[in-house]
């Protein structure tokens, strides 16, 4: 079988579990490749691909803004319906997040067969930041968790970086490409979820993903640069999805200009502090990317 997986992940962690997902699926006989759509926007022919997997971090409780355009951009299949099925990592509740990416490829003729989502490390600033300002979470985290090892995804809303993976979290993803192989293969949509029924989280915060609009996730990030503190290395310009972040000679300072998506990939990758964001000043928050643990827990075998 033919197999793409469109992948959009800012900070690594998504990058992690996506090679693993593909691994999967190669030893399960699969031609499978991954497509980094901030590096290729533009979707590839699909005539001949009998299988497509959609993988980025929840944002906001919702796909991000930069895959669910990519959706929209997908052309409409031929010869009837064909499978597809979605990877999200996310800190705590993906949200909405299946139920509207199902819900935009349903047009195109993909049927989402199934959605699996990863806990990992939040790499929001914002909620960072924040956790660092309130002295006892960190060691009251890690204590918990030094006895309770099996807490750490659960406890990641206290401090963000208790909150790595855990071998079950990559057996379950084992278990789910095997699936989603079986299915594809026998192109079984039967059990195929209505988008609804793809993740039962909070219902707030589902309400939540759904009510966001572009215009609350950019005044919800708000970069600002640093004249004084960047060092026009251009990180933040080569890292951003779409392209908002410009100068137009090597040695300025990069302005934030209109079409933000309030991702943070700028800010956690400016190793100079030179952003500050919504809640998280001068580099306050930053998220370096997935630990050591994390990158050999999902090590492709
Ligand atoms: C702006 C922003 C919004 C986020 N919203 C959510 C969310 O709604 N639910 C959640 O569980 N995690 C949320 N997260 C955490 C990320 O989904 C999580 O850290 C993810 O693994 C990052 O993946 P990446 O490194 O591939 O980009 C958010 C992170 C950011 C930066």
């Amino acid at each position: 079988m033919k197999t793409i997986i469109f992948l959009h992940s800012t900070t690594g962690n998504t990058r992690v579990v996506t090679r693993f997902a593909a691994a999967q699926l190669k030893q399960l006989g699969h031609d499978c490749s991954i497509v980094d759509i901030t590096h290729h926007p533009e979707p590839p022919n699909l005539e001949d691909v009998d299988l497509i997997g959609l993988a980025c971090p929840s944002m906001y409780w919702r796909p991000t803004v930069v895959m669910e355009q990519f959706i929209d951009r997908l052309p409409v299949t031929t010869g009837g319906p064909r499978p597809a099925f979605l990877l999200a990592t996310a800190s705590g509740d993906p949200g909405s997040h299946f139920a509207i990416a199902a819900e935009h490829l349903a047009p195109k003729g993909w049927v989402t067969l199934r959605a699996y989502f990863v806990p990992m490390v939040n790499n929001w600033p914002s909620h960072r930041a924040l956790s660092e300002w309130i002295p006892f979470a960190g060691p009251l985290a890690e204590k918990i968790t030094e006895a309770r090892p099996y807490l750490r995804s659960s406890l990641g809303w206290l401090w963000p970086d208790v909150g790595e993976p855990l071998l079950r979290h990559r057996d379950g993803l084992m278990a789910f490409m095997k699936d989603v192989a079986r299915r594809a293969e026998a192109r079984d949509f039967s059990a195929a979820k209505a988008p609804a029924d793809l993740w039962r989280g909070s219902r707030w915060m589902a309400a939540v993903g759904r009510r966001m609009t572009p215009k609350q996730m950019r005044s919800a990030t708000n970069i600002q640069v640093d004249a004084s503190r960047c060092t026009r290395c251009g990180t933040c310009v080569r890292v951003c999805p779409v392209g908002c972040m410009t100068r137009t000679r090597e040695d300025e300072v990069p302005q934030v200009g209109a079409g933000c998506t309030g991702c943070w990939a700028c800010f956690n990758h400016c190793a100079d502090g030179a952003l500050s964001g919504m809640g998280a000043p001068h580099g306050a928050g930053r998220y370096a990317g997935p630990s050591p643990q994390s990158r050999i827990l999902f090590r492709p075998k």
